[in-house]
């Protein structure tokens, strides 16, 4: 499962970083963006719920 944000949907809420620490960060632009190429191993269902979280659809898990 690969991780990734649209830097330009992104609004920098900051909720998937809170949500799934171990798969987002907030970059110097404000923005959130992946830190790992793969979910790590059980931590599909919080990169999930960060993905459904985001108010403006920007993350992708493919
Ligand atoms: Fe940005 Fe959505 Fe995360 S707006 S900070 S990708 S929850």
């Amino acid at each position: 499962m690969k991780p990734a944000v649209d830097q330009d949907l992104c609004i920098g809420c900051g909720v998937c970083p809170s949500v799934a620490p171990s798969v987002f960060d907030m970059n110097d632009d404000g923005k959130a963006e992946p830190i790992v190429d793969a979910v790590p191993a059980g931590d599909e269902d919080v990169a999930q719920e960060a993905m459904d979280s985001c108010p403006v659809g920007a993350i992708t898990l493919e």
